[in-house]
């Protein structure tokens, strides 16, 4: 099941470190490559010498390791893996992942990667319930990290309750699903994101406010269930995601000319809030404020990219999916918008001021398709992507009847 799969083990400072070992022992048995990580806490519960021994491989264990740094930088160690396990995963650790601090190789590790990442918490029944614990476990939920326990049972300290870490077979167990090939294995898909500029001079431009939060969140969402995602990004705040196919554009006909050429693809999302004009003749030299008056400026109108792709009749992606920012009437002009651009489905939202959703970490949204539309509950834009993601999955999929 996980043969020639490439796993970072961190091992972190707690009396559960001792299953650890076990779980080295079950991960190579079934084919996976095991480099360990041992924190300075860790260390104090099993030795470096039994854990690389069980890996057939070095044990890391200290950031300033100026020979590890020479054979193998701590940003590569965290990247070259298919998966990072933290088991056990403490208290200390897990805040301090979720507060992304890099004091110590470990820490490090986990903040310089976007390998998926699975932890398995240990801990003290009264440690787990904490209020700070809680806060960080739903922090560390909402980056997408993934949980394997913790279970209820005995201690030991010689409490009883949830905190002891999971068993090994169960925590390969979650391995095995973290690592499984997700339903859009094989899928083509293009994603529009961010804004896009139109120059007016060469230091003058027309944009607008997208930050580029949605569609790269869109981007993460359907790459984590496997989809080969091509990202045509205009000049957006926020960085791309990575593993994807990166094109960066400026202006709606380099993004147009940036989308036809990804052709074909299995879906194509237009998350992008592109211009929909642009001058008719950009100036070649900065313009100049003169006694004269002011400037006139004459527009042209863009090419509709959605549109374009939705309304193509050779090599129409199988789904288009536009989204409509509203302030008014949002349904029924969202649902006008889809008739009118040809897409299949839209995505629309209230982007008035007193909904806090234009710049904001959350989304409320109407899935508008050919049955009606759907109000999907208020959700951080990272739940609305993932959400978005499984029903592009479940469009795409093959009929099983
Ligand atoms: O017409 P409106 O800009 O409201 O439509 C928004 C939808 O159309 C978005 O999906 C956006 O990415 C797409 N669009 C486009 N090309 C344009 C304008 C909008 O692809 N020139």
């Amino acid at each position: 099941m996980l043969a020639s799969k490439r796993i970072l083990l961190i091992i972190g400072g707690g009396i559960a470190a001792f299953k650890a070992l076990d779980l080295i022992r079950r991960l190579r048995e079934r084919g996976a490559t095991v480099t360990p990580v041992l924190t300075r806490a860790g260390a104090e519960f099993v030795t470096p010498l039994s854990v690389s021994a069980l890996a057939g491989r070095k044990v890391f264990t200290d950031l300033f390791d100026l020979t590890d740094e020479a054979e193998m930088g701590h940003i590569e160690l965290s990247r070259s893996a298919d998966l990072i396990v933290v088991a056990p995963a403490t208290a200390d650790l897990m805040a301090k992942m979720a507060q992304g601090q890099a004091g110590d190789l470990a820490s490090t590790l986990l903040l310089a990667t976007d390998t998926p990442l699975l932890i398995a918490p240990a801990m003290n029944v009264r440690m787990w319930q904490h209020k700070a614990t809680q806060r960080n476990i739903d922090t560390l939920r909402g980056d997408g990290i993934m949980f394997a326990g913790p279970n209820d049972g005995d201690m030991a300290c010689g409490e009883h309750g949830p905190g002891r870490m999971a068993e090994p077979l169960e925590i390969v167990a979650a391995i095995e699903t973290a690592l499984a090939d997700g339903p859009l294995k094989g899928r083509r898909i293009l994603v529009t994101s961010g804004p896009t500029h139109e120059p007016i001079d060469p230091v003058r431009y027309i944009a607008n406010r997208s930050s580029g939060a949605q569609g790269t969140a869109i981007a993460r969402a359907l790459s984590a269930l496997g989809a080969d995602v091509v990202f045509v990004t205009g000049p957006a705040d926020i960085a791309p995601p990575e593993g994807v196919d990166l094109h960066r554009v400026e202006t709606a006909r380099e993004m147009l000319a940036a989308c036809e050429a990804a052709l074909p693809v299995d879906a194509a999302i237009c998350a992008a809030a592109v211009a929909d004009w642009r001058m008719a003749s950009a100036a070649m030299s900065k313009m100049k404020k003169t006694a004269g008056g002011l400037p006139q400026l004459e527009f042209a109108e863009n090419p509709d990219i959605l549109a374009t792709l939705s309304q193509r009749t050779q090599g129409r992606p199988a789904l288009v999916v536009g989204f409509a920012a509203e302030t008014d009437d949002l349904e029924a002009n969202a649902t006008a918008k889809r008739l009118r651009k040809g897409c299949d489905w839209i995505v629309a939202n209230d982007v008035s001021a007193a909904t806090g959703i234009m710049g904001g970490t959350e989304n409320a949204v109407l899935l508008i398709t050919d049955t009606g539309t759907e109000a999907w509950p208020r959700m951080p834009k990272d739940r609305v992507a993932a959400r978005l993601a499984q029903r592009i999955a479940d469009a795409l999929a093959p009929e099983t009847q």
